[in-house]
């Protein structure tokens, strides 16, 4: 989850950046004021592009989740996936993140140490679903699994429990092909209450929360842990025998 971090302290931070680029450029001389604006205006139309790119690379792994649900929902009348939603990282946070992980703040270098400009939330009814649907995507020649992380299988200490991808899809445009990853979340709805109501307490607490929320959210996590688990029993009465050999929690491949 992003740190939370005041506009105030950003816009000091981000300034220190664009002061070190007006630095080498003599601000009395209006030349100078002339070429930083340019240069300002460059890196804006830089983060326009940038997040245009990662804006397709969300539609083109929502079109293969899309197509995965209204299949299975045409062969088996329901669907494994409840919920999809996609957010693409503002450029306040995203200039914020670049500046918190430190190092350029060149496009190139903010492309390869931020993976989750992109990001796809999928909620589903079941936990066996939620390593299906990775399954699926992965096994998709065209997408390409750059790291997994199984916080289901190895929960956070907090009790925060999900399953992450980042995956890497080809956009083809006009001139050439950009690759963009993409960061995706499955997880199923008990997992997903858990995250939101976290989340906004982190949020509230600014991550300082006291010790008796920690304990009752960890507590929480237990109770959601075990809800899936019962969730996932029933599933068994619910599954026609047909699907029970072809369905399942599979093996994710990660590069
Ligand atoms: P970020 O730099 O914060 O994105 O984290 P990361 O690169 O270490 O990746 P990680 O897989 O830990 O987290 C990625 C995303 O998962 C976060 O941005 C959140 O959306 C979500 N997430 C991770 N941990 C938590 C958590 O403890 N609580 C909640 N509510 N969400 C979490
Ligand atoms: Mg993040």
């Amino acid at each position: 989850m992003d740190d939370h971090v005041g506009l105030e302290d950003l816009t000091r931070r981000s300034l220190h950046e664009l002061l070190k680029v007006g630095h080498e450029l003599d601000l009395e001389d209006d030349r100078g004021t002339e070429a930083l604006t340019a240069q300002l205006r460059q890196v804006r139309d830089e983060f326009v592009q940038l997040r245009m790119h990662y804006q397709f690379g969300i539609d083109e792994v929502q079109t293969k989740v899309n197509i995965l649900r209204q299949e299975f929902e045409q062969v088996h009348d329901y669907s494994p996936i409840e919920h999809v939603r996609t957010r693409l990282k503002s450029v306040e946070s995203l200039v914020e993140k670049a500046v918190r992980t430190g190092g350029e703040m060149t496009i190139p270098a903010i492309r390869e140490r931020i993976h989750d400009i992109a990001g796809i939330r999928i909620t589903c009814s079941f936990v066996s679903d939620a390593y299906w649907i990775a399954d699926m995507l992965s096994r998709q020649p065209d997408l390409t699994v750059l790291t997994v992380k199984d916080y289901i299988d190895r929960p956070k200490p907090n009790g925060y429990r999900s399953l992450h991808l980042i995956v890497e899809v080809p956009v083809f445009l006009s001139e050439h092909t950009e690759k963009v990853p993409v960061e995706l979340q499955i997880r199923t709805i008990a997992m997903d209450f858990w995250a939101s109501v976290e989340h906004k307490l982190s949020y509230k607490y600014r991550k300082q929360l006291p010790a008796h929320l920690s304990a009752e959210l960890e507590d929480a996590a237990r109770a959601a842990d075990a809800l899936d688990q019962r969730m996932e029993r029933m599933r068994e009465e619910i599954r026609p025998m047909s699907d029970r050999s072809s369905r399942g929690p599979g093996t994710i491949a990660s590069r």
